[in-house]
């Protein structure tokens, strides 16, 4: 058995939940009167019009819910607005430049009036409430500011990574019609300078429901404008735009965000988020599992462009009076002490990261960490893929000096917030383990044939009942939701992680059961890569999968059959991964590519993924092979195995 990491005694004494018996004490209220539990909840948030009810099933057969239905709300508001009050000079947004030289500092009162005039922008491009706005930027403040102004005036936004290439932009602005597009000039990366206008308009070609563009000077380029393009700094300057906007009324169960994210079917899925129920679990979970206080200085490192972004970059920690950094750059750029240095210089309290980025550090030793005083340092929080013990004990010995509890969370893009972690004054840590679930959520480890698992037996971990930050839907496709989340075990939320419990009821998540592959944290999906790399004229059939990769905790595996006549070389495989590079982006291209003369099959043609999975992962445990009609292929593939 692993060893066990009790809370640190002074950290329990500030902390909201101090002890397991007073988590499963609030715990257990949560599950039995789930709606006083939220009504009470709900007064951390400023209403215009509180709920009088939470939860209620609208069609329990077609997974239709609400929360909070009869409450109206603005999510900016909450973000903003109601810190004005009191705390209208706290800064809420520390930015940090690419190469460190930078930094500037917005206060809630400064963001206040940023929000206000670029929403005011967006109405004078004819923005209005429940149109959807594209935003495909770096990380820099105005896509804080502009996530806060669509919030603001009910319009939806809809972040695109900016990561990803032209055909990937392209579906996902064109899927959610939206009305305008926000970008840069480009961004720097590894102290390079990236163009985004080329791909932008590549994206737009044929686009029918973009009306206008604004544009963010970033990077200098000489550009000129187009007909409908805007530079965001002139539009936000200009005389006729007001430094006041009301915030739009929202219902609790108006649309939010659409995010979309990558798995089980090709094409991209919109997981919609409404805002009543979504900001309070982001508000909570941010409160309860990182124990936010007033004057904590916070530090994340994710991409907006994911689901960390935007719940605990933005929503979470701003409706929390949080001060937030937000770092332009990488880990590595321009050395691999940046985070240290931004730690030190900015006294962080609270940060949180990958165990990719723990891993990816860890290659340089302990002696840069030493080089700087990192004692401001109070809590360690990990997302995106599970955390091996090696990446976890360094992690919490040498970043945070053996004081500070790490907080593993575990959650998805659909669930809006964090479903297990540790409350950080109350549990005991087992590296590895996300531990215990969040108030109102009730997970089961079930067995395929909906029997529970034993303590300890890994099998799937399903969700009973809703909560108020999860997903609604698949957007325009709800008949999909049902399929892909509810469809497995009836009545039971299924996430797609495979996972185990042991006997004092703490999980330990094991990893995805689907095609979805978390490339340094990263999703994607597997089925997305299959059907770039085919749409190269030299492929014929491709399956995907992933193997252990030690920095980026998985990778892709690429099994390919090439066209008639086509030889593999060096110079293919180079251009089979540029080519799926430029049709989803970088972080998808396939770290190993191997050529087959046939893939594992069944009779009716489907390919059996779990034996190429379980070769990629150098494991014989290949499953039922009874249907498998071409056994010889295990032999010729496992031959040329990279
Ligand atoms: C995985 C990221 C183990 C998991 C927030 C999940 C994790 C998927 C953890 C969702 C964790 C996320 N431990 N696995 N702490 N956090 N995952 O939508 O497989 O990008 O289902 O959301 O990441 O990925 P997504």
């Amino acid at each position: 058995m692993s060893k066990e990491y009790p809370p640190d005694k002074n950290f329990s004494e500030k902390a909201y939940v101090k002890s397991v018996e007073e988590y499963y004490e609030i715990y257990k209220r949560s599950i039995e009167d789930p709606n006083t539990f939220w009504l009470e909840k709900a007064k951390d948030l400023d209403w215009i019009k509180f709920p009088t009810k939470s939860f209620n099933w609208i069609n329990k057969d077609r997974k239709v819910f609400s929360w909070f239905e009869d409450g109206t709300i603005n999510a900016c508001y909450n973000c903003v607005d109601r810190h004005l009050k009191e705390d209208s000079e706290k800064t809420a947004l520390t930015w940090i430049s690419h190469d460190l030289k930078e930094t500037k500092k917005i206060n809630y009162k400064q963001l206040h009036e940023l929000v206000s005039k670029f929403s005011n922008v967006l109405k004078s491009k004819g923005v209005k409430k429940g149109d959807r706005v594209s935003i495909y930027l770096p990380m820099i403040p105005e896509l804080i500011i502009a996530v806060l102004s669509c919030a603001r005036i009910g319009a939806v936004h809809s972040v695109i990574f900016a990561g990803y290439s032209v055909p990937t932009i392209k579906d996902r602005i064109d899927f959610a019609e939206s009305k305008l597009l926000i970008t840069s000039d480009g961004s720097y990366r590894n102290g390079k300078v990236i163009n985004f206008i080329e791909d932008i308009n590549l994206a737009l070609e044929g686009n029918p429901t973009i009306e206008s563009k604004i544009i963010i000077r970033r990077v200098n380029l000489d550009l000129q404008l187009k007909e409908n393009e805007y530079f965001w700094d002139q539009e936000i300057n200009s005389e006729n735009i007001s430094k006041d906007c009301d915030c739009e009324t929202m219902k609790a169960e108006d649309p939010l965000f659409i995010l979309f994210n990558s798995g089980t079917v090709e094409k991209p899925k919109g997981t919609l988020h409404t805002t009543g129920g979504y900001l309070l679990y982001v508000n909570q979970t941010f409160k309860y599992n990182f124990d936010y206080h007033k004057s904590d200085v916070y530090f994340c490192t994710a991409d907006i462009g994911w689901i960390t972004g935007h719940s605990y970059m933005i929503y979470g920690p701003l409706s929390n009076l949080a001060n937030v950094i937000m770092f332009e750059g990488i880990p590595t750029y321009p050395d691999n002490e940046s985070y240290w240095k931004i730690i030190q210089d900015h006294k962080v309290n609270i940060f949180y990261t990958a165990p990719t980025v723990v891993r990816s550090l860890m290659r340089f030793g302990k002696e840069p960490l030493k080089k700087y005083n990192l004692e401001s340092l109070k809590l360690l929080g990990s997302v995106g893929e599970p955390i091996n013990p090696e990446a976890w004990f360094w992690y919490y010995e040498n970043v945070g000096n053996g004081k500070c509890p790490i907080v593993d969370t575990w959650w998805q893009t659909e669930s809006g917030g964090f479903l297990i972690a540790p409350f950080p004054g109350a549990f005991n840590l087992k590296p590895g383990f996300a531990t215990k679930p969040f108030f109102g959520i009730e997970a089961e480890i079930l067995r395929d044939d909906f029997s529970k698992a034993e303590i300890d037996e890994p099998a799937n971990i399903v969700i009973k009942k809703p909560w108020p930050g999860m997903m609604r839907t698949i957007y325009k496709d709800h008949q999909l939701f049902l399929d892909i989340y509810w469809s497995k075990f009836k009545d039971y939320y299924f996430c797609g992680d495979r996972a185990k419990v042991d006997k004092d009821g703490d999980y330990f998540i094991i990893g995805r059961l689907d095609d979805v592959i978390k490339v340094s944290g990263h999703r994607i999906g597997a089925s997305e890569v299959e059907s770039a790399l085919v749409s190269n004229k030299n492929v014929g059939e491709a399956a995907v999968v992933p193997f252990l990769h030690k920095i980026k905790g998985q990778a892709m595996y690429a099994f390919i059959i090439l066209r008639e006549g086509i030889v593999i070389s060096d110079n293919l495989v180079e251009e089979l991964r540029e080519h799926v590079s430029k049709e989803i982006g970088p972080i998808a291209k396939p770290d190993k590519i191997q050529v087959v003369k046939a893939l594992p099959k069944t009779s009716s043609g489907k390919i059996i993924r779990r034996i190429l999975r379980a070769i990629a992962y150098d494991s014989e445990d290949y499953g039922d092979l009874s249907t498998l009609v071409n056994p010889e292929t295990i032999e010729q593939i496992k031959l040329k195995k990279l």
